[in-house]
């Protein structure tokens, strides 16, 4: 039997350059269990994951990701404690001020998705900042969900499209899978392909619900502040040796 291999190298070795995910979503889950591990209080395994989103971000970029998209914050993620939801918000703030300028360098384009008003007034504006300021970049495509949820997402989406019909711009006879998708957040993005989600749940948590129609699913027990660039190159080889198949059958996809 194969023995599995241990080095990052060894894993990123195997990964198919030619058949690489174009965007990866990632649940960044299992922050408040890690820190209760150790001894710590939540916001520390907060703090703590930052370094994940780090190690996700860069590994997605070497193996040529074009977009990666985090959830990191859900509207239901508002009725948590006051303090927590606070202390999110800085956390927020303060990667956002600290890691700007490796973004900017690393030609990453920052973009958030999510009802961007309910957030607070200096999260908005750093934010926006830093979105306007990587605007250009190409490398790869950083989306955070920010007090997002799917269903804020199609309910917003429905409302939009009924005022273009109500105002005459849309015949609703035209509406269709293209029209609707680009009345969503992720407008221009492809499909996530590959979504993943840590801490051992396997739950969506009202995550991108249209846009996974035909995404793998992968989950790990690793807690997200203990999730590294190897983590991330296993999701993509399990994800490369699946087969998609789209409703067909086996015969009718091209060989590999
Ligand atoms: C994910 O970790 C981060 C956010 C949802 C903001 P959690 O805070 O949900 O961690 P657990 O699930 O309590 O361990
Ligand atoms: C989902 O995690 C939201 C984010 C990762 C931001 P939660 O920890 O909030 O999800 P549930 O409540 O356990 O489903
Ligand atoms: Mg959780």
């Amino acid at each position: 039997m194969e023995q599995a291999p241990h080095s990052i190298d060894e894993l990123k070795a195997r990964i198919d350059t030619a058949r690489v995910p174009q965007h990866v979503a990632i649940i960044m889950d299992g922050n408040g269990r890690w820190a209760k591990q150790h001894g710590e209080h939540r916001i520390v395994g907060h703090m703590s994951g930052v370094r994940s989103v780090r190690e996700a971000l860069t590994g997605a970029s070497e193996i040529g990701v074009r977009y990666l998209t985090l959830y990191a914050f859900s509207t239901e993620n508002w009725n948590r404690p006051r303090t927590e939801v606070e202390a999110l918000m800085d956390l927020l703030v303060k990667t956002v001020v600290d890691e700007i300028d490796e973004l900017h360098k690393n030609s990453v384009r920052l973009n958030a998705i999510g009802d961007l008003d309910s957030l607070p007034e200096n999260c908005r504006r750093t934010l926006n900042d830093a979105i306007a300021r990587t605007a250009t970049n190409d490398r790869i495509t950083l989306t955070l969900a920010l007090s997002y949820s799917a269903r804020w997402e199609i309910e917003r989406m429905v409302r939009m499209v009924a005022d273009e019909v109500r105002s005459g711009k849309l015949d609703p006879a035209a509406i269709n899978e293209a029209s609707i998708a680009d009345h969503l957040c992720t407008r221009g993005m492809p499909d996530p392909e590959l979504l993943i989600r840590t801490s051992g749940e396997q739950r969506i948590s009202n995550f991108l619900l249209w846009q996974i129609a035909y995404a793998e699913l992968w989950f790990t027990p690793v807690l997200w502040p203990d999730f590294r660039k190897e983590h991330l190159y296993e999701a993509v080889l399990d994800y490369q040796n699946r087969e998609r198949r789209f409703g067909m059958i086996s015969e009718q996809l091209p060989a590999r």
